[in-house]
């Protein structure tokens, strides 16, 4: 069945053409003297694929919270999502005309490996085997993240992130697919924002597997660093020649007011979700004065195993944090308004972000590996006029071409989402894809944001000199 909708298609293309004035602040983007950039699309395994109990794949934490009475909005769950499992052809092509040149996705370790350890599931295997084929079949490079949060429950079973044996398993884990699919990914990144992980998953109990502890947190995030440490390890060891790498979710913080309490806020609240992993990724430490979050127990040469060397760094982006501490707390000015997720447009916050970790720690290349806007879309005549969405996306890659103008070494940007979503405890009703999914059929249908992508993609590749990403080959 064809379930890609073309009507109102025509129309929703002349609006997306960008204008010259707006894609001359995007030039530097492509500038010849500067290192290849990739335009991309980003998704997540369990937020798209469904085939929960399928294929052989074991249960995750997010299956279990998912299904615990109260956890997600409408009790939505991810098993069935996009359908992607049964549909990656279809969505396949749907990137490939999007003109981008990259796709981000996740590679669900219980499909993989259904207990976390031991066995290896042939037909989960096989899924991504196909997946990656078929991406370099249409001409796109795959950038496959091994963590976006779905661990095996038969690992939480035992502890989860709460003990180190779950580093070493997953250290193994990274190995077997670097052996397996190494050799034709783009880039290979170990976790998917480790601070939701450990604060949102084992602290505010909003993300699986849902606790509330802030010590634990702190020791789950020290896990979640170490496994990564020993990922890469493993990984060169075995001789993985694909660039490596870790993707970590940053906003500058930002006082409300210049009274004491709220610049020490704002600084408490840089050190714990910027520096938290920044600081023991490139200086081997954790920062002090993090506010509540205190140094968790470190064995001797964990620190050193954490510092391994980065051949990329992925940053993802959506907003800045606000920091009040009166009561009630004054709000942030919300200025350029807000996404459908109450999340604050503040695209200076990315330049912000870009030319602090510039100027403070010594970067690899860096990708922009997730960006987008949650809008609550309509789909009429088979078209979804989604204008804020592209000022969004513009104003963001604006941000990046003056990074860029100004030394950071930036590579791509990968827009969130490829297409509407499970988007966590919020199920199904926040929408960040540029292609709308109609959950009941299945239909997806290209927003005006995707036609605007895609137009956008094509202009910036048409300038004069311009340096195109599949010019720079792999990485
Ligand atoms: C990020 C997640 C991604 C998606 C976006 C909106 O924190 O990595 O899976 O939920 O937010």
């Amino acid at each position: 069945m064809k379930t890609i909708s073309n009507e109102g298609a025509e129309a929703a293309e002349a609006r997306a053409t960008p204008a010259p004035d707006q894609l001359a602040p995007l030039a530097p983007l492509v500038h010849p003297g500067q290192p290849a950039f990739c335009f991309g699309v980003a998704t997540a395994a369990y937020q798209i694929e469904g085939a929960a109990r399928e294929g052989g794949r074991g249960a995750s934490i997010w299956d279990t919270f998912s299904h615990t009475p109260g956890k997600t909005v409408n009790g939505d769950t991810g098993d069935v999502a996009c359908d992607h499992y049964h549909r990656w052809r279809e969505d396949l092509d749907l990137i490939a005309g999007l003109g981008v040149d990259a796709y981000r996705f996740s590679i669900a370790w219980p499909r993989v490996q259904p207990l976390g350890q031991g066995a290896w599931n042939q037909e989960g295997l096989a899924f991504y085997d196909r997946l990656v084929d078929g991406l370099l079949a249409r001409g796109i490079q795959p950038h496959a993240t091994l963590y976006h949060w779905d661990l095996p429950q038969a690992l939480q079973d035992e502890g989860g992130w709460a003990t180190r044996d779950t580093a070493h398993h997953f250290a193994s884990y990274a190995e077997k697919m670097g052996r397996v699919l190494g050799d034709r990914l783009a880039s290979l990144a170990t976790h998917n924002e480790p601070w939701c992980t450990a604060f949102l998953g084992h602290q505010q109990g909003k993300f699986a597997p849902g606790l509330r502890d802030m010590r634990l947190a702190t020791q789950v995030a020290h896990h979640l660093l170490l496994s990564h440490g020993l990922a890469l390890q493993a990984l060169r060891a075995d001789g993985a020649r694909v660039p490596l790498g870790i993707v970590l979710n940053q906003a500058p913080a930002h006082a409300a007011s210049s009274s004491e309490a709220d610049l020490a806020a704002a600084a408490a609240n840089h050190r714990g979700f910027v520096g938290w992993f920044m600081d023991p990724l490139f200086h081997g430490r954790y920062p002090a004065d993090a506010g509540e979050q205190r140094a968790p127990e470190v064995a001797a040469g964990d620190m050193a195993c954490i510092q391994q060397p980065l051949d990329w760094l992925g940053i993802n982006y959506y907003t800045r944090n606000w920091c009040s501490t009166s009561q009630p707390p004054v709000p942030a000015p919300r200025l350029q308004g807000v996404n459908d997720m109450g999340w604050e447009i503040y695209p200076e916050g990315l330049l912000e972000m870009l030319l602090h970790n510039h100027a403070h720690y010594r970067l690899p290349p860096v990708y922009i590996t997730e960006n987008g806007m949650a809008e609550a879309d309509v789909l009429h005549a088979g078209a979804v006029r989604d204008p804020r969405r592209i000022g969004y996306v513009r104003s963001h890659l604006q941000a990046l071409a003056q990074a860029r103008a100004q030394g950071v070494d930036l590579r791509g940007y990968f827009y969130w989402s490829l297409m509407d979503n499970y988007e966590w405890d919020s199920g199904y009703a926040k929408r960040f894809g540029l292609v709308h999914v109609d959950y009941a059929t299945q239909q997806r249908t290209l927003k005006d944001s995707a036609h605007w992508y895609r137009d956008t993609i094509a202009a910036l590749r048409a300038q004069p000199g311009a340096r195109l990403a599949t010019e720079a080959g792999r990485g």
